[in-house]
């Protein structure tokens, strides 16, 4: 880096043993395959730490996380720190800001672009308006859809489906790497992470058709979770989710959940659309933000 005073470098064991403490984070560079690690030092103190890796799940954007020490900020070095983290990848990076943020303003001063905001709903599972969504779904529902807890599906069947729903929900704005390299994470780890009995799916013919997560454990008063088809595009797609949602909605109103929180997108065709139709709250909003690295930042410094 060009001024005197400040460089950076990998970080090692001493740098952790010596200033870990005074960071939210600090391990040693390579700490685990394909991920970097820096120390940024100012007059020889280290005045900030970073870190840059791949993403296994989407390859086109790399994380990145820094941060400054608060002595030494608004002097330029988290920018400088962050132009030395890409050279480590030509890929552009990514991050999760909240609106108006110290994240944001300074992710948005290195030209950082939103490519999704996602509005963070919540619904009162007891109200009585609640209650009759749900029982307007159960009544208005045709066919021979059966609706189970994840905990009465085979598991591979389970895994297959979080694994086709994570890879065409995300193909338009983040995608994926193939299929059985996401598996392990999207399918094996999801359905780890999930509460069974209190996770639903909608089996139609034999085949998943929709699935509701929910990943608090225990499950206390206040929950967050998310659902959407499996196969968006199939005809019976909508009104699966919606008894997929109307049978969690009960389900957690009987066992005591008050509030429940959507992690879903704007851009899920069905869920988008049926929350739409509840009394849902936006209590934040999250922008998912790229920023320019590679050949956007060459031509973001076009002079
Ligand atoms: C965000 C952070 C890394 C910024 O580090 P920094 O060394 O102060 O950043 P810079 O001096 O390079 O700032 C560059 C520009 O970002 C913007 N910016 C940075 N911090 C800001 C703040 N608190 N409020 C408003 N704008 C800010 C400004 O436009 C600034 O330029 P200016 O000082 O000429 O106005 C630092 O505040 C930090 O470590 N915060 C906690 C961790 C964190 O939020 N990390 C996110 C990074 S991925």
């Amino acid at each position: 880096m060009t001024s005197p005073a400040r460089r950076s470098r990998p970080a090692t064991e001493a740098d952790v043993a010596r200033d870990g403490h005074r960071f939210s984070w600090l391990k040693p560079d390579r700490w685990r395959a394909g991920l970097r690690a820096l120390v940024l030092e100012v007059d020889g103190e280290v005045a900030g730490v970073g870190r840059i890796g791949r993403n296994a799940v989407h390859p086109v954007r790399d994380m990145v996380e820094i941060e400054i020490a608060e002595a030494h900020r608004r002097r330029g070095h988290g920018t400088a720190l962050m132009r030395e983290l890409g050279r480590y990848s030509k890929n552009p990076l990514s991050d999760k800001v909240v609106p108006g943020s110290e994240r944001d303003l300074f992710l948005r001063s290195l030209g950082a672009v939103t490519y999704l905001e996602v509005p963070i709903l919540r619904l009162d599972v007891a109200a009585e308006r609640t209650a009759r969504w749900c029982a307007a779904v159960r009544e208005g529902h045709e066919g021979a859809a059966r609706v189970v807890p994840w905990a009465d599906l085979p598991r591979e069947q389970l895994i297959d489906a979080l694994t086709d729903r994570y890879l065409w929900q995300h193909a338009s704005w983040s995608p994926t790497a193939p299929r059985e390299a996401i598996r392990p994470v999207v399918g094996e780890e999801f359905a780890e992470g999930a509460v069974h009995e209190h996770s639903w799916a909608v089996v139609r013919d034999g085949r998943i058709t929709a699935l509701a997560d929910l990943y608090d454990e225990p499950v206390g008063p206040a929950c967050e979770g998310a659902l959407e088809a499996v196969d968006a595009a199939a005809q019976s797609a909508r009104a699966d989710v919606a008894l997929c949602l109307a049978a969690w909605l009960e389900d957690l109103r009987a066992t005591g959940v008050a509030t429940l929180d959507f992690d879903n997108h704007p851009t899920d065709p069905h869920t988008s659309p049926l929350l739409a139709t509840l009394d849902c709250e936006e209590v934040d909003v999250v922008r998912l933000v790229e920023i320019p690295n590679g050949i956007t930042a060459a031509l973001r410094d076009v002079p």
